[in-house]
């Protein structure tokens, strides 16, 4: 431990140099580091202090590598994985291998080192790791690292865009996204960040008793001007992981909007947020069809009835025709087997309709209508109710992970990045 004896207490301010280039702030990423030296938990708590990090969730562990597969094994991985490891370099691949088996496929791993190789370095960065640091470091270098990842010129956007529409107006497609929303953050504890698109009615506001500024019209109004600090003005939050940008909800005027005006702010909050919701109205315009051929994951909300079905049909075969080489939308079926209702079943529907069903929302008068009134998510009136299983569950498709377990993470994963590439190689 005598190599960790510098000062590092002391939180790094961003230099003038970083202030000048208006250095940018890491996105509403989760991180979680694995230390196995307390020095090196301070190391990374010091650096939450930078200026860039101020958006980060970050928690540090104890435990190192093994802490971290042992913590995996039943908890869902976060955006960014630190480790800390002062095993031998011959045997850092196989933990790290061990590791990945347990991570979800998006997740990035920075590891903290103890000894210069260059053989190390190379064999771990061509596996996938992002970064290899050999310690002692600042925590400047840590912040930069992550900086590199997420902010770099050319880095990926983060952010997963899940778009969900009604066949029909009142289909509950509002309903379905904004739980949907609250079980992602709630399970996967990632920023999630709902746009409600429906300019003069839209219920993100009400649903989650909120009555902020006019988030997402001021947000679209602002076009250009709009950046990451006005972004954060215009956001409310609506729990922890969770927040909204909502719709104005006035009539005063009328929001003729262009094919291409909501996709700055769309691609804005991709760059910022690892997973936007997109709740879609019942429309069908330039900015809805163009927004259904850019997002990632089209989820087509209807209830069990012929004109529903007409109306999902003809969605997902536009969808489909539109972007041919991208993943078919999904469907949710809604209020199913409400009383004295004749319904088309489930499996028919989805069968006509060609689309993957992965969710069956049952129809509750009593338990939506209160959840409505209160302002509240279902999980929130009814935190054992089993049709939050369903919302979790077309949340961990929709994020990629199929068939969840317990911790949220699928069975039948691609594996980690930094697997793969091994195994390749
Ligand atoms: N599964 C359900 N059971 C009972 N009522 C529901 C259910 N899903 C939605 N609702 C109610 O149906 C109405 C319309 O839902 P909403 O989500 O606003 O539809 P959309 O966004 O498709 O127009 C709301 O009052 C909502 O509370
Ligand atoms: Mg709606």
């Amino acid at each position: 431990m005598s190599f960790l004896n510098q000062d590092r207490k002391v939180p790094e301010e961003p230099s003038a140099a970083d202030v000048a280039t208006g250095a940018r702030l890491i996105p509403r990423i989760t991180i979680q580091a694995f230390c196995e030296h307390s020095q090196t938990a301070q190391l990374i708590e010091s650096a939450i202090h930078d200026r860039r990090m101020s958006k980060v969730a970050l928690t540090t562990h104890n435990g190192g590598l093994e802490g971290a597969i042992e913590t995996y094994r039943s908890n869902p991985t976060p955006n960014l994985i630190l480790v800390e490891t002062s095993a031998a370099p011959a045997d850092i691949p196989n933990q790290l291998e061990r590791l990945a088996e347990v991570c979800d496929a998006a997740t990035r791993l920075i590891v903290l080192g103890h000894v210069t190789d260059v053989l190390l370095y190379r064999e771990l960065i061509r596996s996938g790791v992002s970064e290899y640091l050999v310690l002692p470091v600042g925590p400047k270098a840590i912040v930069e690292a992550i900086s590199e990842l997420f902010v770099a010129e050319g880095a990926a956007p983060i952010g997963r865009t899940i778009g969900f529409i009604g066949a029909k107006g009142g289909a509950g497609s509002s309903t379905v996204a904004h739980n949907v929303a609250w079980a992602i953050s709630q399970t996967l504890r990632q920023d999630v960040l709902i746009l409600d698109m429906d300019l003069p009615f839209g219920t993100a506001g009400l649903n989650f008793n909120q009555d902020p500024p006019h988030g997402l019209a001021d947000a679209v109004m602002a076009n250009q001007k709009m950046d990451q600090t006005m972004l954060d003005r215009l956001m409310s939050k609506a729990a922890n992981h969770l927040n909204l940008l909502t719709a104005p909800v006035t009539l005063d005027r009328t929001f003729d909007l262009g094919e291409r005006e909501f996709e700055q702010i769309v691609e804005l909050s991709q760059s910022l947020t690892p997973i936007v919701v997109l709740d879609i109205p019942h429309q069908w315009n330039g900015w809805v069809k163009h927004t259904l051929a850019a997002i990632d994951e089209i989820v087509i909300v209807a209830e069990p009835d012929l004109a529903n079905l007409r109306n999902a049909k003809n969605i997902a075969d536009t969808v489909k025709s539109m972007r041919p080489t991208e993943a078919k939308p999904s469907l949710v079926i809604s209020q199913q087997g409400m009383p004295r209702r004749p319904e088309i079943s489930a499996d028919e529907f989805a069968s006509s309709v060609e689309c993957k069903l992965i969710g069956q929302v049952p129809f509750d008068a009593q338990l939506f209508g209160t959840a409505a009134n209160n302002g509240q998510m279902i999980a929130e009136v009814a935190a054992n109710n089993k049709i939050n299983e369903v919302f979790r569950a077309v949340g961990m498709h929709v994020t990629g992970r199929a068939a969840p377990d317990a911790a949220g993470r699928g069975t039948s994963l691609k594996l980690p990045s930094f697997l793969k590439v091994r195994r390749r190689a």
